[in-house]
């Protein structure tokens, strides 16, 4: 991939990155639409980062379909698949790791104490091996795009990080690979993320700036279902990730939220301007 990537810099290309876990859909699509809208040349990895998930959770049942990825990414006109092992990525004495320290300690960090420290680990190297101009990244996983920003910051990696927004189905489910462990029911049931992010933005809208009451009025929403299981409800600075307790017309802000809906974690967030 590195010789690959030289070639094409010596050629003047410019070359643009879209890192997933494969079973690709809409969301991953406006990313790589997004790239080749900038970028001369567009790679796509797709890997399952085994670091990002805690032995509890769902790696091995992680939906995967690489032929049919591949179709899509033909269709698409991506111009690279990088689809490596994970013993290539992971070799037998790896031993070195990318940590964040203060922003991956709250909301999915919190839920997920070791995850970020896999993303940024595994994206530091797609980021080696490809040595792209720009990545793209979806405000889907805001608080992933955040500690992502903040580790090239801190690293000096210069290449430009592009944040694209959510795509979600008509009735505003987030697209998200997960979504096909959902059962009929969950996946009506599901409804109550979004649902309770936009009762979230209407509140904002009436005046409401005080955060407490504003995520007791979701928590409303997300309970009205007999199948949610509630993780957390965040709201943060946009810039900072830090947690607020009042709104203010001078910043912009991110309202988060995950949830199981029966076994399946689902996130969703709103970027809240006023
Ligand atoms: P994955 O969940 O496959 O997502 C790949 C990219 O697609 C991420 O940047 C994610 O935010 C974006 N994405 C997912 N659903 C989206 C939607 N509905 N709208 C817009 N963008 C969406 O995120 C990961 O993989 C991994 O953590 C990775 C960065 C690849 C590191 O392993």
């Amino acid at each position: 991939m590195q010789r690959i990537s030289d070639k094409l810099k010596a050629a003047g290309k410019s070359i643009g990155l879209v890192p997933t876990m494969g079973y690709l859909h809409k969301g991953h699509l406006s990313l790589i639409k997004k790239s080749k809208s900038k970028c001369n040349i567009t790679v796509v990895s797709i890997f399952v980062n085994p670091t990002q998930f805690a032995p509890n959770e769902d790696l091995s049942k992680y939906p995967r379909d690489i032929k049919r990825d591949k179709k899509i990414l033909t269709a698409a006109g991506v111009d690279y698949l990088f689809y490596p092992e994970a013993d290539e990525i992971y070799p037998s004495g790896f031993q070195t790791h990318v940590e964040v320290e203060n922003i991956t300690k709250i909301l999915e960090g919190e839920f997920r104490p070791s995850h970020f420290r896999g993303v940024t680990t595994i994206v530091a190297i797609l980021f080696n091996a490809v040595m792209p101009h720009y990545a793209f990244f979806g405000q889907k996983d805001a608080q992933q795009a955040a500690v992502i920003k903040r580790m090239m910051q801190d690293l000096k990696i210069t290449l430009k990080l592009i944040v694209c927004p959510i795509v979600r189905e008509k009735d505003g489910l987030a697209l998200s690979s997960r979504n096909v462990y959902l059962s009929e029911k969950e996946r009506k049931d599901a409804l109550v993320l979004n649902k309770s992010l936009r009762h979230a933005e209407q509140l904002v809208k009436e005046g409401e700036r005080v955060v407490k009451k504003i995520i007791s009025e979701m928590k409303k929403i997300i309970f009205s279902v007999d199948t949610s299981n509630l993780d957390y409800i965040g709201i943060v600075n946009a810039e900072s990730f830090e947690p607020v307790k009042t709104i203010s017309s001078k910043s912009s802000y991110y309202i988060l939220i995950a949830c199981k809906i029966g076994t399946t974690r689902l996130i969703d967030n709103i970027l809240l301007k006023i």
